[in-house]
C-alpha cells in the first residue's frame, strides 16, 4: 500500500538501506570517506562516499518514495541539483526552454551554460501555451524547466499541461519543486521527468543547512543522474543529511502554519494604502488562484508586496525588528528581501519588469512566529 507522504516522513529510518539497530528512530551518520570492499557481501556494496553512502541513501530512498520517482540523488546545495540536471540532460549546443520567472541562481547558471557550452536558452511565459508550442516546434528542445509557484513572481504553472506539451515534442520536463515541496505537490505524478528541490528551505525547515535533491521518474534517468553526480562530485555529505532528517517529520505541520500566517499578513497588507499590489497564490486576487488550490495541498508562505516606492520598502526593511533582511525562505524566522537587490540581482531591470517585479517589490517569507507580533512589527516599521 502506498502511504501518504506525512506517514513516510515520520518514519525516515525505515528508508535506511539496511536494518536499523534496535528500532532506533534515527539511522547512524556514516561519516566515512571509504568502505572496505573485503568486509561486505550484501547485494549492495559501498566503496566511496562520493558515489554512495548509507546515510545519504536513506534520504534518497525517502525522496524517491514521496515524489513517486524511480531514484534520487541528494546534492550539496539546491543549485547543485539544478547543475546536475543540466549536466545530465544537456550537451554542447543543446536548446532549453525555461519559464522566464525563475530563481536568480538558476538564471545565472543558464548564462554559464550559454557562454561556456553554447546552450541556447529560450525564455517564455509558461502561461502562454501557444508561444511555448511555437518554440518547441521550431527548435530541438532537450529540456523544459519551470518552478511552480515561481520565485519571485509566484505564478502557478499547469504542470500536467506543460508535461504533455514537452513530451509531444520529445523534450524532457523538469520541475523545481522548492517552494511547494512534495507535501503539497508531486510533479512526477503530473507527468514530469524530474522533480528537483532545494532542501535548504521548507524541507529541512530550520535554516541550519544548505542542500538539495533531484528525483528522476524512471530507472534509466535515475542511473544517468547518479553517473553525473559521481562524475562531478555533486553528492551531499552525510552530516548534512542527518540535519535534514531532523526537520523532515514536521514538514506538514510547518507548511500549514506558514500558509495560515502568510495569508493573514498578505490580507492585512492588501488593505494598506502604502501597498499597491500583493501577490499570494492563496488569495482570490491571484490570477491562478483556482489552479493553485487544485495543484497544491498547502500553499507556501512566500508572497510579494509592492510598496509605493523603493524608499518606503527600504525604510520598512530598515525599521523592522522581527523580519530579517535575508535571502532564502522556509525557515521558522520571517524574512524580507528586495528581489531586485538580493535574490534576483542577476536580472536586469527590464527582465525583472517582464516577470512583474518592481523596484519596490518586497518578498516576504513568513515564519512560525505569533502573527499579531508580525503585524505589529509592520505597523511600527512603516510609521
Ligand atoms: C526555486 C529555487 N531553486 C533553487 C534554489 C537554490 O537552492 P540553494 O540555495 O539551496 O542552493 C533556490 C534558492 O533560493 C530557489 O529559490
Amino acid at each position: 500500500m502506498k502511504k501518504h507522504v506525512e506517514t513516510s516522513l515520520s518514519h525516515i529510518a525505515k528508508f535506511a538501506p539496511f536494518a536499523e539497530q534496535a528500532g532506533a528512530s534515527h539511522f547512524p551518520i556514516y561519516n566515512t570517506g571509504t568502505f572496505d570492499l573485503k568486509k561486505q557481501d550484501g547485494d549492495k556494496i559501498y566503496d566511496y562516499t562520493r558515489s554512495d553512502n548509507p546515510t545519504r541513501e536513506m534520504l534518497e530512498n525517502l525522496f524517491t518514495e514521496v515524489e513517486s520517482g524511480a531514484g534520487c540523488v541528494c546534492t550539496h546545495t539546491g543549485i547543485a541539483s539544478v547543475a546536475l540536471l543540466f549536466e545530465t540532460t544537456l550537451k554542447a549546443n543543446s536548446h532549453i526552454l525555461v519559464e522566464a520567472d525563475c530563481y536568480g541562481g538558476t538564471f545565472r547558471l543558464l548564462k554559464v551554460f550559454k557562454e561556456k557550452y553554447n546552450v541556447t536558452v529560450h525564455f517564455a511565459n509558461f502561461l502562454e501555451f501557444d508561444t511555448m508550442e511555437e518554440i518547441l516546434k521550431n527548435n530541438p528542445i532537450d529540456l523544459v524547466l519551470c518552478e511552480s509557484p515561481t520565485n519571485p513572481g509566484l505564478k502557478i504553472i499547469d504542470l500536467k499541461k506543460v508535461a504533455n506539451l514537452a513530451h509531444n515534442y520529445n523534450a524532457l520536463f523538469a520541475v523545481d519543486n522548492s517552494l511547494a515541496t512534495f507535501i503539497s505537490q508531486r510533479p512526477i505524478e503530473l507527468g514530469a521527468d524530474f522533480s528537483l528541490f532545494s532542501t535548504t528551505k521548507y524541507i529541512s525547515g530550520h535554516g541550519a543547512v544548505v542542500a538539495g535533491a533531484i528525483v528522476a521518474a524512471t530507472k534509466e534517468l535515475s542511473d544517468e543522474v547518479h553517473y553525473y553526480a559521481n562524475a562531478g562530485g555533486r553528492s551531499q555529505n552525510p552530516m548534512d543529511v542527518y540535519l535534514i532528517t531532523l526537520g523532515i517529520p514536521t514538514l506538514k505541520v510547518r507548511m500549514k502554519e506558514h500558509e495560515k500566517n502568510s495569508i493573514i499578513i498578505a490580507k492585512f497588507l492588501e488593505e494598506q494604502e502604502y501597498i499597491t499590489k500583493v501577490t499570494h497564490p492563496a488569495l482570490e486576487s491571484h490570477p491562478q488562484h483556482k489552479l493553485a488550490k487544485e495543484q497544491m495541498d498547502y500553499i507556501p508562505g512566500l508572497f510579494c508586496a509592492d510598496f509605493t516606492s523603493l524608499e518606503l520598502a527600504e525604510k520598512f526593511i530598515e525599521n523592522t525588528k522581527i523580519y530579517g533582511e535575508k535571502c532564502s525562505f522556509g525557515s521558522p524566522d520571517s524574512r524580507v528581501e528586495i528581489p531586485a537587490k538580493i535574490s534576483h540581482a542577476s536580472f536586469s531591470k527590464e527582465e525583472l519588469e517582464a516577470i512583474g517585479i518592481a523596484e519596490g517589490t518586497v518578498r516576504f517569507s513568513i515564519g512560525l512566529e505569533n502573527v499579531e507580533d508580525l503585524i505589529e512589527d509592520i505597523k511600527q516599521a512603516v510609521k
